[in-house]
């Protein structure tokens, strides 16, 4: 059985996050065919293109953990509607100096858990949107949108509620066969060589 490194953002830096909590869930929950490494962002400092003639040691380090990484999941909270500022700002540092986008290709997951019933459904809307612009495939289907209720997963990632565990077991399951597909296609030369997609941008 092929093995996958997957990176995972954790969206929120609260200490008591449900969004990491989820994230012990399904890393538990996951087929043994993938491993799993943290990729942190609290530490980046607040990115802007002054950076780019001498990328920071925090800015280099979060672009070769992506790059080491055969997929990248994401597990984030929605602040007001969208994605949280210390996400789109480790986002932001990944895709640049211009040229060096490193989430090119790269096969990604959303999921997220929120305390409130849409389950962070409009940040990963707009995660869609940006990681289309950075030409990285995302999973479609199925969705995960998680409201989370006090007691729904422990500190150490056991899901009390025999359905929750099912639908998450059958997400990562699903994410698995996803990394495999598109690394598989770009493999066979079926996807070409990463483009710089910050072309109209410049
Ligand atoms: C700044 C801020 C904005 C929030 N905005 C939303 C929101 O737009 N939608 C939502 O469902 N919950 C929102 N919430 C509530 C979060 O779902 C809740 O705080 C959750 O615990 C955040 O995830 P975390 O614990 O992983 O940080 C917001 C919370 C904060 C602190």
């Amino acid at each position: 059985m092929a093995q996958y490194n997957i990176g995972y953002f954790i969206g929120s830096l609260a200490t008591k996050s449900i969004n990491r909590t989820l994230s012990k869930a399904l890393i538990k929950l996951a087929p043994d065919s993938l491993s799993f490494t943290e990729i942190p962002i609290k530490d980046l400092p607040l990115y802007s293109y002054d950076y780019d003639a001498n990328y920071p040691p925090e800015g280099t380090a979060l672009k070769q953990s992506i790059e080491a990484s055969d997929g990248l999941l994401f597990v984030s909270p929605e602040y007001n509607r969208s994605i949280p500022g210390a996400l789109k700002n480790a986002i932001d540092w990944g895709s640049r100096p211009w040229g060096t986008n490193s989430f090119s290709r790269k096969p990604t997951g959303i999921i997220g858990a929120s305390s409130g019933v849409i389950g962070t459904a409009v940040m990963q809307s707009n995660m869609r949107s940006v990681l289309s612009f950075l030409d990285a495939p995302q999973l479609n289907s199925p969705e995960a949108y998680i409201n989370f209720k006090p007691g729904l997963i422990d500190a150490d990632g056991n899901v009390s509620d025999a359905s929750t565990a099912e639908f998450l077991t059958h997400y990562m399951n699903e994410f698995a066969a996803f990394v495999e597909r598109v690394l598989d296609a770009s493999a066979q030369g079926h996807i070409g060589d990463p483009e710089p997609v910050e072309k109209a941008e410049k």
